[in-house]
């Protein structure tokens, strides 16, 4: 593995990293269900990460799709087709993309787009690259133009365009390549250019998971930490878990912290739901924003439809955290609905935060 870039978040002269922006005006364990990785979860994260297809648990769309192509091209003798992999954050793509070099028997390398800013940030790493390895860009994008310009002929043809001195002496020098597979991963798929995006023989979304599905991750990552949970608590940090494998182990880290420190150490039920209420996780795993969200929607525009900028400057979020990284998640819990003329709180979110909802006729949904 070669260069990982983590995002750092800027300290504190006593050491301490800096509280994000939002925290002034949120509860202090917002942050807790948030499906960005955090700093300080970097290790043990990856203690607990999936090694092999059979330990990936739910996403069978995807795993159908790649168990096909791994077997197709291993047959063949080939290299596995440009995947790009799609989805909300901590779902597992980065985690996929490790399986599959496992899988393949090969080596990879993890890069972040905006690590790759110069061109010879890319064409360093590609030369470098051995048959069948697996280059993993992050966050891809967000590539700069250059970048991107390197890595068309690099995918279609394994071959390395370097352009040698400047103005009317310019010369093209073609370098080949070892064939590669790039797997790319974004949060905004429909930020990535065209061409790119063609460039991919595979693209798959990753969905949310339900919750038996994150129940059978805590309960697995559970054994990890050694950690006794029952199958009622396990599914108690599912349900909270905003559909994504990365909060269910936050979460199953701070219920083992709570059950150690006040109780027996088992994790039942009723252990994560009052360590949960006491971390202010909701029972449906909403957060600050979420909740601000729709109850500006319903307290202030009657339910809507209200629009994305208008939710935007209500929340203090940009519009693009709305749509990446909320709203995907209320969506999926049925809590809101996209309409051509704006957003719309559901009938089930005005009972969650204990409204009364609106009569059938006024209602839109
Ligand atoms: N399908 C899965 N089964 C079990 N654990 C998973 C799965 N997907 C993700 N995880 C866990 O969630 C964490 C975050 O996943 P990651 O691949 O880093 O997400 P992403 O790259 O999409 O942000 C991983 O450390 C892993 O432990
Ligand atoms: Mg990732």
């Amino acid at each position: 593995m070669a260069i990982i870039s983590s995002k750092k978040q800027p300290q504190e002269p006593n050491g301490q990293p800096k509280q994000r922006r939002e925290s002034a005006k949120a509860p202090s364990n917002e942050n807790i269900l948030q499906p960005e990785a955090a700093v300080d979860e970097g290790k043990q994260e990856e203690s607990i990460r999936p090694q092999r297809f059979a330990d990936y648990i739910g996403q069978k769309d995807l795993k159908d799709v790649l168990d096909i192509a791994i077997k197709a091209a291993k047959s063949r003798g080939e290299v596995l087709d440009h995947l790009l992999l799609y989805g909300p954050p901590g779902l597992g793509k980065t985690t996929m993309a490790m399986i599959l070099a496992s899988e393949m028997g090969v080596n990879y390398k993890i890069t972040s787009a905006p690590a790759l800013e110069r061109p010879r940030d890319i064409a360093g790493l590609l030369v470098n690259l051995k048959p069948g390895d697996i280059l993993f860009v992050d966050e891809i994008h967000r590539l700069s133009r250059m970048t991107e310009e390197i890595l068309y002929p690099a995918m279609e043809d394994y071959r390395l365009d370097i352009t040698i001195g400047k103005g009317s002496s310019t010369r093209i020098r073609s370098v080949p390549l070892a064939k590669f597979t790039l797997v790319g991963a974004t949060t905004r798929v429909g930020a990535l250019t065209s061409p790119l995006r063609d460039r991919f023989g595979l693209v798959q979304k990753l969905r949310f998971y339900e919750v038996d599905e994150l129940s059978k991750i805590v309960l697995r990552s559970a054994q990890f930490l050694q950690t006794p949970v029952t199958e009622d608590g396990a599914t108690e940090i599912a349900r909270r878990s905003r559909g994504t494998p990365r909060i269910a182990n936050r979460l199953l880290k701070r219920v083992r912290d709570y059950a150690e420190v006040k109780l027996s150490g088992e994790i039942t039920e009723s252990v994560a739901s009052e360590a949960l209420q006491l971390f202010q996780v909701d029972p449906c795993g909403l957060d600050w924003t979420d909740r601000r969200m729709l109850s500006v929607i319903i307290e202030q525009f009657n339910g809507g439809p209200v629009g994305l900028e208008t939710i935007a400057a209500a929340t203090g979020e940009d519009t693009q955290t709305i749509e990446e990284v909320y709203e995907p998640y209320l969506m999926q819990i049925g809590y809101l609905s996209r309409t051509p003329r704006g957003r719309v709180a559901t009938k089930a979110a005005y009972k969650h935060l204990g409204f009364k909802p609106p009569n059938e006729q006024l209602s839109l949904l």
